[in-house]
C-alpha cells in the first residue's frame, strides 16, 4: 500500500466520517500484526488539523484541490480518523474534532470537558475493534498536538484505567472516573505510547511563559525580546495577582475566571506585538482559505458522504467552532492541570514523547521545559532532569534538527519519558517540518525511544 491513502467506506456504518487511513509502509493496515495504529486528536477543540496525508492547494485556475502530502504521519503506521465523537483525529486540514465541531454535530451545549470526550473517543475505538477484532491486538497510540496536552494523557489514561478495570485490576485513575457497569462489553487495548507536540499541560506555568517568551526570557535561543518593556512590566505587575487566584480558586467556575484573568493579563505583550501566536517570524495568522473554500464545496461534500449526492445546498463548515471553544474554556477545562496523568501513564506501562517546536509562542518551550522538569510525583524526575540534551538529526546525514533526551524505563512495565527541541519549527511540527515530523513519530512509534537515525 506504499504511497497510496485508503478511506475505509465501510467504517460509515458506525460514524459518518470515521476513516481509518492504511500505513503507507508496507506494514499496512492489513498487517496487524506490527503496524501501530494511532488516534490523533488535534490542535485546540475548534481547530483544524495537520499531520495528515493530504492537503489543499491551489488548483492555479482560481479553486483548489486535495493534494498528497509526502510526509505525513501515516507514511509508517495506520491511523484511525474520528468525526462525530467529542474528539478526534486528522486528515490533514479536515476539521475532526469535538462532537459539534467540523462536519460533526450536536446540540450546543454538548462536550466540555475532555474526561467527557475521552470515554466518548473509548466508546468510539470499541466499536470500531467490534467491527475489526483484527486490529483489537496492534500496539496503540495516541498522537497530539497542542490542546493534545490535555486530549492525548487524558485519553491514554481512560485507556489504561479501563484496561486494568477489564482485567479486574486496581487502576491508577480509581479518582478520576468511576466503573462502568457494562465492562463486559469492552476489550483491552495495547496501549504503548502517547505523543504530545507543542502541548497545553498545564496555563499556571504557561502563562508566565508567555510573558517571559515575548519579553526577552528567550533571547539564548536568539528569540529577541519581542513586546515592548511597558506592555512586558503592566503584565509582570498582574499576572502574580492572577496566579495567587488560580493557587486558591475553588470549583470550575472560579478557576476559569482565574485561568481567563491570568491569560488576558499573560498574552497581552505578545498580543500587542500583533505577531502569530503560532510563529513569531510570521507576522500574519495562517491562510485559512484554501480549506475552507474546499469542505464549504457542495461536490466535496457529497463525496464526503456530509450530504447527499443530490443534494446542492452544502452544509456551512467552520475551520472554528466558537460554541466548541466557549464549552471547553468556560468549562474549567482549558485551566485543568494534566501533567499528573503522564507519571501514571509512565508508571503504568505506556511511553511518552512531548516534542516541542521552538518559535512558537502559545505553547513556547519555556513553560513546556518547566513543566517537564516538575511532572507530579514522578520518581524519576531527579534522573530525568540531569540528563542532558543531546543533539537530535533524523533521515541520515549528522545534521542537528534540534536536541533531544529519553529516559528509559527501569523494567518492562514502566514507559519511557522522550523530550525533543525542535528548531525552526512553530506550533504544528507537520507544517513547518513535516519530514523530521514524519520521521520522528515513525521512529517514535516503533521503537518507543528517539535517537539520531539513518532511514
Ligand atoms: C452524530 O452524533 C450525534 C450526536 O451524538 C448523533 O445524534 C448522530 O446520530 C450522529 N450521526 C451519525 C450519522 O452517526
Ligand atoms: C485555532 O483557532 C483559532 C480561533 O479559535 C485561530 O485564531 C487560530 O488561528 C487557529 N490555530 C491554528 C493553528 O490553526
Ligand atoms: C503490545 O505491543 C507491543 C509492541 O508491539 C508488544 O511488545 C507487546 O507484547 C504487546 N502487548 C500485548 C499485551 O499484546
Ligand atoms: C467544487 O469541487 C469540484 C470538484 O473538485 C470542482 O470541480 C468545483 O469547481 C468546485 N466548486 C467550487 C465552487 O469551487
Ligand atoms: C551534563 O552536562 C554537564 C555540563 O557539561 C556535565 O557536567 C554533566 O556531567 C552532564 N551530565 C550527564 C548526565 O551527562
Ligand atoms: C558529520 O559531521 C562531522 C563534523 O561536523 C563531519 O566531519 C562529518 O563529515 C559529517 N558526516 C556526515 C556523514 O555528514
Amino acid at each position: 500500500m506504499r504511497g497510496t491513502v485508503s478511506f475505509g467506506t465501510s467504517l460509515a456504518s458506525i460514524a459518518p466520517l470515521s476513516w481509518a487511513l492504511v500505513s503507507r509502509s508496507q506494514e499496512a493496515f492489513h498487517a496487524p500484526s506490527s503496524s501501530p495504529r494511532v488516534v490523533t486528536p488535534d490542535l485546540c477543540p475548534d481547530n483544524t488539523t495537520y499531520a495528515g496525508p493530504c492537503e489543499v492547494v491551489e488548483d492555479g485556475r482560481g479553486g483548489w484541490e486535495m493534494r498528497t502530502r509526502e510526509w505525513s504521519f501515516n507514511n509508517d503506521a495506520s491511523i484511525l480518523m474520528i468525526d462525530n465523537v467529542s474528539a478526534s483525529t486528522g486528515m490533514s486540514k479536515l476539521t475532526i474534532q469535538p462532537r459539534g465541531a467540523g462536519f460533526s454535530y450536536a446540540e450546543f451545549p454538548a462536550v466540555d470537558s475532555v474526561f467527557d470526550s475521552a470515554r466518548d473517543t473509548y466508546q468510539f475505538i470499541q466499536s470500531f475493534i467490534k467491527l475489526f477484532p483484527e486490529y483489537a491486538s496492534n500496539p496503540w497510540a495516541v498522537n497530539s498536538l497542542s490542546y493534545g496536552g490535555h486530549y492525548a494523557p487524558v485519553y491514554g489514561s481512560y485507556i489504561q484505567h479501563m484496561n486494568a478495570k477489564i482485567l479486574g485490576k486496581l487502576s491508577l485513575w480509581e479518582d478520576t472516573w468511576s466503573t462502568p457497569s457494562d465492562l463486559e462489553r469492552y476489550s483491552p487495548l495495547n496501549l504503548t505510547s502517547i505523543s504530545v507536540g507543542n502541548g497545553w499541560i498545564n496555563g499556571r506555568v504557561q502563562y508566565r511563559s508567555w510573558v517571559d517568551f515575548a519579553c526577552g526570557g528567550a533571547e539564548d535561543r536568539g528569540i529577541p525580546q519581542l513586546a515592548q518593556e511597558g506592555d512586558c512590566r503592566w503584565a509582570q505587575d498582574r499576572l502574580t495577582g492572577g496566579e495567587k487566584l488560580m493557587d486558591s480558586c475553588e470549583g470550575s467556575v472560579a478557576c476559569a475566571a482565574a485561568g481567563q484573568y491570568s491569560s488576558t493579563v499573560a498574552s497581552f505583550p505578545y498580543t500587542m506585538t500583533g505577531l502569530n501566536p503560532y510563529d513569531y517570524r510570521i507576522s500574519s495568522p495562517y491562510d485559512e482559505r484554501g480549506v475552507i473554500a474546499y469542505f464549504n464545496n457542495a461536490s466535496v461534500q457529497a463525496v464526503l458522504g456530509v450530504i447527499g449526492k443530490s443534494s446542492d445546498k452544502p452544509l456551512s463548515w467552520e475551520a472554528h467552532s466558537a460554541r466548541v471553544w466557549h464549552a471547553y474554556v468556560y468549562s474549567g477545562d482549558w485551566d485543568v492541570q494534566t501533567d499528573v496523568f503522564f507519571e501514571r501513564l509512565l508508571r503504568s506501562g505506556v511511553s511518552v514523547l512531548k516534542y516541542e517546536g521552538m518559535v512558537d509562542f502559545i505553547c513556547n518551550y519555556l513553560g513546556v521545559r518547566e513543566i517537564m522538569a516538575k511532572l507530579p510525583n514522578y520518581e524519576r524526575q531527579a534522573t530525568f532532569n540531569k540528563l542532558n540534551l543531546s543533539d537530535w538529526a533524523v533521515g541520515g546525514g549528522n545534521k542537528s534538527c534540534g536536541a533531544y533526551k529519553c529516559l528509559a524505563g527501569r523494567h518492562e512495565r514502566e514507559g519511557n519519558l522522550c523530550y525533543v527541541e525542535i528548531e525552526g519549527a512553530g506550533h504544528v511540527l507537520s507544517l513547518d517540518k513535516p519530514r523530521e515530523g514524519s520521521l520522528m513519530i515513525s521512529q517514535w512509534l516503533h521503537k518507543h525511544t528517539l535517537g539520531s537515525q539513518k532511514l
